[in-house]
């Protein structure tokens, strides 16, 4: 089984990733560390443990990380489509969980990647600060990462302040760090990938029908839900994180392209953009991910996730 760091910032998808990733039988998540994001740090470490908890899996180690971007002072967060507790306003529903606070979120993944013997997968599903981080400290344990695979970015259109994809917007820094190291590969999930494959109206309803956690995770999904039906006129939720964990359980699922990535770091209307190229001097590209047969990724997530009941 491949083990798999998943880093994540809950967040609607966020949660429907974790409980894909927790039941797919090629993987073995080794730890869920948080990020700030969707919403401050504290918000997304607690939704973690009570997405875990919800999945009965408490065993598995989970940890608080960065609590703010590289070089901004202040986190972007996105409570209009999470909620202002980032689990769509739902988070009460879950079990909650007691922390004793007493990891973080840099210790546990070197030490997940010292002791592993076969290379561990990182999955970054939010603003990649932590990841850049564990590169910038650690730079004895890359050897150890098999592959990166990271939500982010966008070629076309953004969904942040205008040019920027949340995630690389929130620490373009950190993204040019990931995006632009030589010794990892990278796959990179933009939303050119995932706007073209959304979760329609009955997706969730048959996800709902599963059994009590499934629902309580549909329910979640609610207000992303209203939120985009405001904003495109169409009954269905774009699970941006889900599909990129596809990637992670399914090495190849999603059809990928070598290219330079650029990553916008000039503070100015353009911070936080992708764009394709030039190619560096080390010649280091990023597999971006920008096809999928959306209806078997769909079907295979919503038959996985159904397994939690
Ligand atoms: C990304 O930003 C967040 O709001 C989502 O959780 C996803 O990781 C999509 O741009
Ligand atoms: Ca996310």
């Amino acid at each position: 089984r491949i083990p798999v760091i998943i880093d994540t910032d809950p967040g609607v998808d966020d949660a429907f990733a974790i409980a894909l990733a927790l039941h797919s039988p090629e993987i073995e998540v080794c730890a869920v560390t948080a990020t700030y994001g969707n919403v401050s740090l504290a918000k997304t470490a607690s939704n973690v443990q009570r997405i875990l908890a919800l999945a009965g899996r408490t065993d598995v180690p989970a940890a608080p990380g960065a609590a703010r971007p590289l070089i901004h002072e202040q986190a972007e967060v996105a409570p209009d489509w999470h909620g202002a507790d980032g689990l769509g306003l739902r988070a009460h529903e879950y079990p909650a969980v007691e922390s004793d606070g007493a990891r973080t979120a840099l210790s546990m993944m070197a030490e997940v990647l010292r002791r592993s013997s076969t290379p561990v997968t990182i999955a970054g599903l939010g603003p990649m600060t932590n990841i850049a981080l564990l590169l910038a400290v650690h730079p004895e344990l890359t050897p150890k990462v098999g592959r990166i695979v990271a939500m982010g970015g966008s070629l076309g259109l953004g969904n942040t302040r205008g040019a920027g994809e949340f995630n690389v917007y929130a620490d373009p820094e950190a993204a040019h760090r990931v995006l632009s190291q030589p010794e990892i590969p990278v796959t990179l999930v933009p939303l050119d990938m995932t706007m073209n494959c959304p979760a329609d109206g009955e997706w969730l309803e048959q996800l709902y029908s599963a059994g009590p956690r499934c629902a309580t995770l549909v329910r979640t999904a609610r207000l992303y839900r209203e939120v985009f039906y405001e904003k495109y006129g169409q009954d269905a939720v774009v699970l941006h994180d889900m599909l990129a964990m596809m990637e992670v359980v399914s090495p190849g699922a999603l059809a990928a392209t070598p290219q330079p990535i650029t990553v916008d770091c000039t503070m100015g209307p353009e911070r936080g953009r992708t764009s394709p190229g030039p190619r560096s001097a080390a010649g280091t590209s990023v597999d971006v991910a920008l096809e999928a047969d959306s209806k078997t990724v769909l079907t295979e997530s919503l038959r996985r996730i159904s397994c939690m009941h």
